[in-house]
């Protein structure tokens, strides 16, 4: 629930209840939760005075449990968990137990106990205001930079990444001449920038007749890792955007040349149109 726009936490307070009165679980993905909650404090009413962390723990009461992957909010190179509340222990105890096929022993899961210890530090340091404040604040920076010079993003800006709208950056590209997924291509070559395509490879096909989905928006994900970047960084980003959006209507599209079996987006390979 948590991977696209922040939802609100009295939306969520009726999604909780409706699922309830119709004995269906409410499992969170947890994963970028913690800027859902700075949006949360900052934008509802209600929540200005509360912690980030007395905010996260009535999303997650609103919940029977949450998947986590700790390589996001939490700081970590790799882990995750699932947590479910004291009313599903079945549920916990059966999940527990495919661990031990599936994963590791129950106590460690397959992770190491360094990384244990690392992402049980992160969920300390996940909730400091400061920390979470720089780091929206570094991607309203860029967004609003790209803004300044008329470059098509989605609004509100995110907590997590921008969202370049490819459909209005390259508006001479059909769908099927993958108009995000050129976009991404421009950026790494004029930068080495790597960006992610949410749209018409995303959507992958139809099982039933391999036709392409086409997406109603052409979207390139600038995720920003936390912890990473400095100001200068950030100034880079935007200055290859705007490198590319000046040059922007002598751009061509891409055909696909190589399509794997499953999530495409991973591993497709594309060629330049002529
Ligand atoms: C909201 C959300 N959930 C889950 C995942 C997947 O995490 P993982 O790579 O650990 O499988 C991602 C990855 O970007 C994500 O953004």
């Amino acid at each position: 629930m948590a991977g696209g726009q922040p939802f609100s936490i009295e939306n969520l307070r009726q999604v909780h209840a409706f699922c309830k009165k119709n004995g269906i679980r409410v499992i969170l993905d947890a994963t970028r939760m913690v800027e859902n909650a700075y949006f949360n404090k900052i934008r509802e009413k209600g929540y200005q005075d509360k912690s980030i962390a007395e905010i996260l723990r009535e999303i997650c009461s609103l919940s029977d449990g949450c998947t986590m992957s700790g390589k996001k909010d939490l700081l970590v190179n790799i882990g995750g968990f699932l947590a479910l509340q004291e009313h599903e222990r079945e549920v916990f105890e059966e999940a527990r137990n495919m661990v031990v096929i599936y994963e590791g022993l129950h106590t460690y899961g397959g992770l190491a106990g360094r990384d244990m210890e690392a992402m049980s530090r992160g969920i300390e340091e996940a909730v400091n205001l400061d920390h979470i404040r720089a780091r929206v604040g570094q991607i309203e920076y860029v967004g609003e930079k790209l803004l300044s010079i008329g470059v098509p993003i989605v609004q509100p800006i995110g907590g997590h990444a921008i969202f370049l709208d490819a459909k209005q950056f390259l508006p001479q590209l059909k769908q099927i001449e993958f108009p995000a997924q050129t976009l991404a291509a421009e950026l790494y070559l004029d930068s080495g920038i790597r960006a992610m395509e949410r749209g018409i490879v995303s959507a992958g096909r139809n099982k039933q007749t391999g036709d392409h989905y086409y997406p109603k928006l052409e979207l390139v994900r600038l995720t920003f890792p936390r912890r990473v970047y400095t100001q200068a960084h950030c100034d880079v980003t935007a200055e290859s955007v705007e490198a590319v959006y000046e040059t922007r209507k002598a751009v061509k599209g891409l055909k696909l040349v190589y399509e794997p079996k499953y999530l495409r987006f991973f591993q497709a390979r594309f060629e330049r149109l002529r």
